[in-house]
C-alpha cells in the first residue's frame, strides 16, 4: 500500500528497511500510496467528523502500526482572518495559519509526530537531527514523550534562545557545531547510517509526510472556499515541497478541485531557490555563507530544493527574497495589527505577500494564505533589538504620567 519512489530516476523502494535517499541516483525520495484505496477508507471513516489534527487524516499517513503512534496533540492550529492587516495591505481575504500554536511552538511538531513514530516501528535506539532551532526542540520533546535518547547537532552561536531552552528542557544531548547548518547536516547524515540512529530532518521522506496536513487542514478550515495562493518562508525547502503535496493529494481524492500557487519566500542572505527560480534552471548553487535575522532559515544549501522548485513550477508559484529590514517590519505589523507574535522567520511569509502585493505579483482579490511557522516567543531578542526600549523613570504615580503623555487631564 505504501512505498517510496525517488523523485528522479522513480526507483521504487518498500517500507521494510530504512532508507533515505536513492540508492541508485542518490536523490530524495516521496511517500506513494494506493490513492483509490485511501480515498475509499477516508470516505468510509469520515474523516471530517474527527477533530482537526495530524492525525484526523491518518489513512494518508505512512504509519504501519498505530499502536506505536507518539502524539503531543500537534495540528489543528489556527487559521485566523486577518481583516485588520488586509485592509493595510489592500486585501480582503487574507489569512494567517498560527504553526506557533503546535505543542512546541512550530510546524515541525507535525512532522516529529509521525518521524518518531517511524523511528518506533523501526526499533531505533536513537533519533538525530541537525538544526537552526525548531527542528531540535520538537524531535527532543517527541523523543522524550517516547523515552528514546535524542542527540541535536546545531550551528553554535545562531539559535534562537527560546529553542535552545527547549532542547536543553526536553533532556536532548545538544551539540554545537563551528560551522552552520548544512555543515552539521552533512554530518548527521554520515553519523546516522553509520551508527544506524534515525535521521529526522526534512531528507526523511517519513517527516515531511506530517507536515503536508497543514495543506489539508487549510482546506478543511476554508471550505467551501480554497485558496488562491499560499506563501511559505523557505529554508531547507522542506515544508513548501511537503505542503504542495497535500494540496496535490485531496485534489487528486475529489476532496478539492482547485491547486493554490506556491509562493516561496526566503532571505536575502539566504535565498539560493530564489536564484535558482530566477535563472530558471534545475540546479542549485549554494550559498557560502548564508546570513539573517532569521536564524530558522539560515540555509545555504537546502537538501530539499529539488522539490521545492518543482512544487513552485508546477504550481505557477513563484520565488522571492526579503531583506532582514523587511522581515523585522512584517513582525512587528502582523503583531501590532493582528496580536499575532511570530518569529522573525514566519514573517518572511508577510514580508513577501507586501513586496508582492507591490509588485503586482499578487492581485487584491485573491484568497491568500501566508503560513507562519513558527511563534514570536522562540526568539525573543529580536523585536526587543529592533523595537524601542521601554521608558524607566522613578516609582510614582506622577512620573508614570509624565512618561505615559497622560499628566493634564
Ligand atoms: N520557519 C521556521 C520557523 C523554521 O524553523 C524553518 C526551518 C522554516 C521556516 C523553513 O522550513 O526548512 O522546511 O524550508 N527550520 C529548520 C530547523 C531548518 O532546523 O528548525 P523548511
Amino acid at each position: 500500500m505504501i512505498r517510496l519512489e525517488c523523485i528522479v530516476c522513480g526507483e521504487t523502494y518498500g517500507v521494510e528497511e530504512i532508507v533515505y535517499t536513492c540508492a541508485k541516483c542518490g536523490n530524495l525520495l516521496d511517500v506513494k500510496y494506493d490513492y483509490d484505496y485511501v480515498g475509499e477508507r477516508l470516505r468510509e471513516a469520515e474523516y471530517w467528523r474527527r477533530p482537526l489534527n495530524v492525525w484526523r487524516y491518518r489513512e494518508l499517513l505512512p504509519i504501519l502500526d498505530e499502536s506505536k503512534i507518539v502524539s503531543l496533540s500537534e495540528g489543528g492550529t489556527k487559521l485566523h482572518h486577518c481583516r485588520r492587516l488586509g485592509e493595510r495591505l489592500g486585501l480582503r481575504n487574507l489569512y494567517v495559519k498560527t504553526e506557533g500554536d503546535n505543542p512546541t511552538g512550530s510546524f515541525k511538531d507535525r512532522g516529529m509526530t509521525v518521524g518518531v513514530t517511524k523511528a518506533l516501528e523501526y526499533g531505533s535506539r536513537a533519533v538525530i537531527c541537525a538544526s537552526t532551532g525548531n527542528t531540535s526542540a520538537s524531535l527532543a520533546a517527541y523523543a522524550a514523550k517516547s523515552g528514546i535518547p535524542c542527540f541535536v547537532i546545531i550551528p553554535a552561536g545562531k539559535i534562537a534562545f527560546g529553542k535552545l531552552a527547549q532542547a536543553v528542557a526536553y533532556g536532548a544531548k545538544i551539540i554545537q557545531i563551528r560551522g552552520n547548518f548544512d555543515d552539521a547536516l552533512r554530518i548527521v547524515m554520515d553519523i546516522s547510517v553509520k551508527h544506524r540512529i534515525y535521521l529526522l530532518n526534512s531528507v526523511n521522506p517519513y517527516r515531511v509526510e506530517g507536515q503536508k496536513t497543514l495543506a489539508y487542514e487549510v482546506l478543511d478550515q476554508l471550505k467551501p472556499v480554497q485558496p488562491d495562493t499560499v506563501i511559505v518562508p523557505v529554508g531547507n525547502a522542506g515544508n513548501i515541497s511537503a505542503i504542495w503535496k497535500g494540496f496535490k493529494e485531496f485534489k487528486l481524492l475529489g476532496f478539492s478541485d482547485k491547486l493554490p500557487r506556491m509562493l516561496g519566500i526566503q532571505a536575502e542572505g539566504a535565498a539560493p531557490i530564489v536564484q535558482a527560480y530566477n535563472r530558471g534552471v534545475e540546479e542549485l548553487s549554494p550559498v557560502e555563507k548564508p546570513e539573517t535575522v532569521a536564524t530558522a532559515i539560515r540555509i545555504g544549501s537546502p537538501v530539499n530544493w529539488r522539490k521545492a522548485l518543482r512544487a513552485i513550477r508546477e504550481s505557477g508559484g513563484l520565488a522571492e527574497k526579503v531583506s532582514d529590514r523587511e522581515i523585522v517590519e512584517a513582525q512587528k505589523l502582523l503583531a501590532r495589527t493582528e496580536g499575532l507574535f511570530v518569529e522573525p522567520a514566519s514573517a518572511a511569509s508577510i514580508a513577501g505577500l507586501k513586496k508582492l502585493l507591490e509588485q503586482g505579483e499578487i492581485s487584491r482579490d485573491e484568497v491568500v494564505v501566508c503560513v507562519a511557522t513558527g511563534h514570536g516567543l522562540k526568539d525573543p531578542d529580536t523585536p526587543v533589538r529592533f523595537g524601542e526600549p521601554p521608558v524607566e523613570v522613578e516609582s510614582t504615580v506622577e512620573e508614570v504620567e509624565k512618561a505615559l503623555g497622560v499628566s493634564k487631564p
